[in-house]
């Protein structure tokens, strides 16, 4: 069938239902802006090479503009013959411009293309989550700065531990955060590197100047042609990223779900952020941070599910590979409206610090008494000893006089009373990274300062 980009050698007509099978119009569509870039960079690099007169040149660029317009108006008409992004873009070009449409392929293949098309997708797309992802260690950071009086109980193994400031809680996810960004900086230098002109596998044989291609928004030409065209190594890096970005998302709503329940009444949460319902009457449930949580396994399933697709492809471009687009759209979409969400949860969630400061006890200042009592060496083991004896006469920790704590071990003085405060408690952890109110402030402005250089 001769509408095709690619039937010249064919004679029946495609199984509708292969038709369909074999189409990625449906959604690699949302790279129309990118595939329109690459072309008139590419039809620029022909003129130079003289494939195609300046006439051509300009009537392409043109062509590319007036389908880019249909395209952003959202009035650009999918044919049903459009394979994908590509043959559709072309196919629109011919009907537009005509003959000099044919040329604009010239020594190009899809296979350069899509790769080149996704890398434009992509760049953008980590400067939008990059965005997205500061604006939302930002929101943590300023919430930190406001609230960083308010002590509530830390936790491990999720029995009560240590004091700890609210605040130093939130910075600790603020700072898992912010090493997401880091590292989506780092992709975007594996990111940013053009496959146009490697052909479909061998390279190109005209004199396509590769560096002039990279004007498009690329830092360098691809180094070899084969792998250029049949990585996805940098849609891999992605999904990696995505993935462990949510496990770092999916905990922060772990530990809000918790401190939500009637059962810690540490927090409430925005009722723009809740859902009710339809049979209970008294529930505001906690959608948006299970929403959250859950956002994790999906797209680690993406990623885990495209490795499968890579792993044991022969090498150079396999169709297979057209896998690589639902992933990686399915994952920014998903990272994305996390983002956006965590951030709206994290602004409007409401703390209830007197509930918070009412559930420290002091059986968490175990550790204090065991302070105390350094340098000697039994210092933990004499504490031990003090939280056993208040737990055989059934009181708290700080109720043992000091003659129990005498017949515990002969260090104990009369200051041991000085121990029973959970904002001197605190206070100790002054080191840098500690829960003291000068180190929770360090870090609020070290976050400050990278916030605005990053
Ligand atoms: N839609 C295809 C993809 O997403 C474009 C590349 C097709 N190349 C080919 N040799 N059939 O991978």
């Amino acid at each position: 069938e001769g509408s095709k980009l690619w039937g010249g050698r064919f004679v029946g007509d495609t199984d509708p239902i292969m038709e369909k099978f074999n189409a990625s119009i449906s959604y690699d569509q949302r790279m129309w802006d990118a595939d329109i870039r690459g072309s008139k960079a590419y039809v620029k690099a022909l003129e130079k090479a003289q494939l195609v007169s300046t006439d051509e040149m300009n009537s392409i660029l043109n062509g590319m503009d007036q389908i880019s317009e249909e395209w952003s108006k959202g009035v650009f008409v999918i044919k049903p013959e459009d394979e994908d992004i590509h043959t559709a873009n072309e196919r629109r070009l011919k009907e537009l411009i005509g003959a000099p449409a044919g040329k604009l392929h010239t020594g190009r293949s899809r296979n350069d293309q899509v790769v080149t098309d996704m890398r434009l997708w992509l760049r953008d797309a980590l400067s939008t989550l990059r965005e997205s992802a500061l604006q939302l260690v930002s929101t943590m950071v300023e919430r930190a700065a406001i609230e960083v009086d308010v002590l509530f109980p830390g936790y491990t193994h999720m029995q009560r531990a240590q004091p700890i400031r609210w605040s130093h809680w939130i910075l600790s996810h603020a700072v898992a955060l912010s090493r997401d960004v880091e590292r989506l900086q780092e992709i975007n230098k594996r990111v940013n590197v053009l496959p146009l002109g490697s052909g479909a596998i061998a390279g190109t044989p005209f004199d396509i100047d590769r560096n002039l291609l990279c004007k498009a928004g690329f830092e360098s030409p691809s180094l070899n042609s084969m792998d250029a065209t049949s990585q996805r190594d940098f849609v891999l890096e992605f999904l990696f990223w995505a993935s462990l970005c949510l496990t770092h998302l999916s905990k922060v709503a772990e530990d809000l779900l918790l401190y939500s329940t009637k059962e810690y009444s540490f927090i409430t949460l925005s009722d723009a952020y809740s859902t009710g319902s339809s049979l209970m009457p008294q529930k505001k449930n906690a959608d948006s941070l299970e929403l959250i949580r859950s956002k994790a396994g999906r797209v680690f399933g993406r990623c885990a599910g495209f490795m499968m697709t890579m792993k044991g492809l022969p090498s150079c471009y396999n169709k297979d590979l057209q896998e690589d687009k639902e992933a990686m759209f399915d994952c920014f979409d998903t990272l994305h409206a996390v983002l956006q969400v965590t951030t709206g949860v994290m602004s409007t969630l409401k703390i209830n610090s007197s509930v918070m400061e009412a559930a420290l006890s002091p059986d968490m200042l175990a550790t204090d008494l065991a302070y105390y009592l350094v340098p000697f060496r039994e210092a933990h083991g004499i504490s031990g000893k003090a939280v056993f004896t208040a737990e055989s006469k059934n009181i708290a920790l700080n109720q043992l006089t000091v003659e129990d704590l005498s017949s515990v071990s002969s260090h104990f003085g009369e200051d041991v009373a000085s121990v029973w405060d959970y904002s001197s408690s605190v206070e100790q952890y002054s080191a840098p990274g500690g829960t003291a109110k000068s180190s929770v402030l360090a870090q609020i402005d070290h976050l400050r300062k990278w916030i605005e250089k990053t």
